[in-house]
């Protein structure tokens, strides 16, 4: 018979409700979820998350989520465990899900969310420690797709130029081409055939990745990377649910590039 609840160990817990505003004015609270394998029950098992409550002063801290969660870091509890690098949007490690919606931690601005601030992992991927989702798998993905250029002929001196034109494929007209992917995974992280099947379908993030180098007027592999895609599972599992697209923090299309692999399996046959 169908089971309709979750695994008891899956279950979200209350946890500790911590205000540190000093009744200010201009006060948040952050929900943050935690985790960690080495918190143990009596059993000697991993206990269930939690979600604390943190209240903070938001004049005490900068303007965006990843600014409260550091404040949170530094002056509440110094083992909340989260990735970070560039804080400007670059580096795509501070992806996790706020306020519901999978995005970039850095340039995501408490203001607006309104009330409460839930902080959560990026969904369906396993968990290291708190907001650390394990990535592993999706790179080993990322690799499969050979990342990078390979062409017939030797290489030059210098850079392999190419027109302006062909450079508009991987650039996109407003910066928003493939070549401005950062490899966030809050796209892939948003995609029910994802969830489902994330074990075999590549995902959005990843055949972005692939189109940007099927797209690369220098690269000489297309067949060869098309036939690696040409899978019922490694593409096709993409159903034009739209949700990539819609999460993605940097306003690229993912679905747009699934779709255009997709026409030239169709153009080769
Ligand atoms: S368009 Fe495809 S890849 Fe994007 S969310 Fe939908 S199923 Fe997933
Ligand atoms: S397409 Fe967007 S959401 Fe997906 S990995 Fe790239 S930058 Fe992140
Ligand atoms: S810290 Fe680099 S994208 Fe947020």
């Amino acid at each position: 018979m169908a089971e309709f609840t979750l695994p008891k160990n899956s279950q979200i817990k209350k946890g500790e409700e911590i205000d540190v505003s000093n009744g200010a004015k201009r006060s948040k609270t952050f929900k943050v979820y935690r985790w960690s394998p080495e918190d143990l029950d009596e059993n000697g098992e991993a206990k269930n998350p939690r979600l604390d409550s943190v209240t903070i002063d938001l004049d005490k801290c900068g303007p965006m989520v990843l600014d409260a969660l550091l404040y949170i870091k530094n002056n509440v509890d110094s083992t909340l465990t989260l990735r970070r690098s560039c804080r400007e949007g670059i580096c795509g490690s501070c992806a996790m899900n706020i306020d519901g919606t999978n995005t970039l931690a850095c340039t995501k601005a408490i203001e607006d969310v309104s009330g409460d601030v839930k902080v959560t992992p990026l969904p369906h991927m396993p968990v290291v420690k708190d907001l650390v989702p394990d990535l592993n798998h999706v790179y080993a993905q990322y690799t499969s797709i050979e990342p990078w250029l390979k062409s017939d002929t030797p290489a030059p001196n210098r850079e392999r130029l190419q027109s302006d034109e062909d450079a508009l494929v991987l650039n996109g007209s407003d910066g928003h081409g493939p070549a401005a992917c950062i490899l966030c995974f809050c796209c892939s992280t948003s995609c029910p055939s994802y969830w489902w099947n994330g074990d075999r379908f590549l995902g959005p993030a990843i055949l972005l990745q692939a189109y940007r180098w099927i797209a690369d007027s220098r690269d000489d592999a297309t067949g060869e990377r098309l036939d690696q895609l040409e899978d019922p599972f490694r593409l096709y599992r993409c159903h034009t649910i739209m949700n990539c697209t819609n999460t993605c923090p940097k306003g690229l299309n993912p679905a747009k590039a699934i779709a255009e692999i997709k026409k030239m399996m169709v153009a080769r046959r």
